[in-house]
């Protein structure tokens, strides 16, 4: 196979020299990635090898020139296989750019041909993008917000996050695929021996769940891991489902602790009907705990807060939650939980769009999923129906309450 080519041009060269280095450097010597760097000062030819000047209307620092830049990438396309029209696809590390993500990675990993242009000052002239882009596809890429002197710690980055993609660079595929942000999600956290570790007088455990030796209870907590790490470093990764239309303008989160109380309040006042009805004959769970039980199950369950936008800093009113996690009885299912939605706010398609995201969550081996609501409550059997649930009550299930499940599709 030909090897994946990759230009760098740069007025530091030896700055890309980590490129030689484990599994990008192995890449190279087997033949998987073709990397050449250049000296941007090679195409600068006054007796200074200048490669910038002030800018044009004043304002800080300087701008790299055009003239030395247009002849290095001219050069860089030049060198193309012979008798074939191919160009690079021209990528251009700049805080201004489109952020770099690992779906960026993927498709760069799928291109034969990538050239890196490192600016540095306060950028390259705006002219020099004109003249690439005349010549080739050009990309300006972010590394995030923040700002870096140049763009060579950009340029190494992405090349071992694209390298590392292409087949035979990372020995184990397996490995690729359980990784954070590869299926949105980032990773859990991983232990190796020592079970237990004396770190200097603290004694350090392993979980014990990964000392079990039971798969399903391992592959339900990594999940929940997933989850509480994303919920808790990156919650704008949850997902929320592209349908959930009624959700699009309220502020949908990982309820936390300090949301207990109001979900305390939102169960009592949304189970209310059901409790009068009961007229105790039996106990309605959402009414009859306590915060501590509100607290307790925000550590067994993923459950979602979702309020009316913040206005002025000020959180806004909690209006519906749901919750879900792996059945504690029966690992190939999805429990789905609480579905609330405040009275004022029902028929508008949040509960729908709700049950859509709890359902969403679920691990790639869940195939199907379990839920229970009141007998007495038919609106919501019908609701529950028409989202492809089927009634399954049977002998566990508990007095008032009706059993439902659905199969993965
Ligand atoms: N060059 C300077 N800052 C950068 C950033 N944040 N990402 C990529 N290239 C850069």
């Amino acid at each position: 196979m030909t090897p994946v080519r990759v230009d760098v041009v740069s007025i530091f060269p030896d700055y890309l020299a980590p490129l030689d280095l484990s599994l990008i450097g192995k890449a190279r010597r087997d033949g998987i990635l073709d990397v050449r760097v250049h000296d941007l000062r090679d195409h600068a030819h006054d007796r200074h090898r200048t490669v910038d000047d002030s800018p044009f209307g004043g304002g800080a620092g300087m701008v790299m020139k055009p003239e030395p830049w247009a002849e290095a990438l001219d050069a860089v396309v030049a060198s193309g296989p012979a008798g074939e029209a191919t160009v690079p696809h021209l990528i251009v590390p700049g805080p201004g750019g489109v952020p770099f993500s690992q779906a960026l990675a993927r498709s760069l990993a799928q291109e034969p041909w990538l050239a890196f242009a490192c600016g540095r000052y306060e950028g390259l002239d705006e002219r020099v993008y004109e003249h690439a882009a005349d010549r080739m596809p050009v990309t300006v890429v972010s590394l995030g917000d923040y700002v870096l002197n140049g763009g060579e710690v950009a340029v190494l980055a992405m090349v071992e996050a694209v390298g590392r993609l292409l087949p035979g660079v990372v020995g184990n595929a397996e490995s690729l695929v359980e990784e954070s942000h590869e299926d949105g999600l980032l990773e859990y956290p991983v232990y190796t021996r020592p079970a237990s570790w004396d770190d200097a007088g603290t004694v350090r455990e392993v979980p014990a769940v990964l000392l079990s030796g039971d798969h399903g209870a391992i592959a339900g907590w990594r999940h929940q891991q997933r989850l509480d790490r994303t919920a808790g470093r990156r919650p704008d990764l949850l997902p929320v489902s592209a349908t959930a239309r009624a959700l699009a303008d309220l502020d949908v989160r990982v309820a936390a602790p300090a949301d207990a109380a109001e979900l305390l309040v939102l169960q009592r006042a949304c189970w209310v009907r059901e409790g009068l009805a009961a007229r105790g004959r039996w106990v309605v769970p959402p009414l009859a705990e306590e915060l501590d039980d509100v607290l307790r199950a925000l550590g067994e369950w993923t459950t979602y807060a979702v309020r009316v936008p913040a206005v002025d800093g000020a959180p806004g009113r909690l209006v519906a939650s749901v919750r879900a996690r792996r059945h504690p009885d029966d690992a190939t299912r999805w429990e789905v939980g609480r579905l609330a939605v405040v009275p004022d706010l029902q028929g508008r398609g949040l509960g729908r769009d709700l049950l859509a995201l709890a359902e969403s969550l679920a691990p790639a081996d869940v195939t199907g999923f379990a839920l229970t609501t009141g007998v007495l409550e038919e609106g919501n059997q019908r609701f529950y129906k028409r989202a492809g649930y089927r009634l399954v009550t049977g002998e566990h299930t508990p007095p008032g309450a009706v059993d439902f499940a659905k199969r993965r599709r």
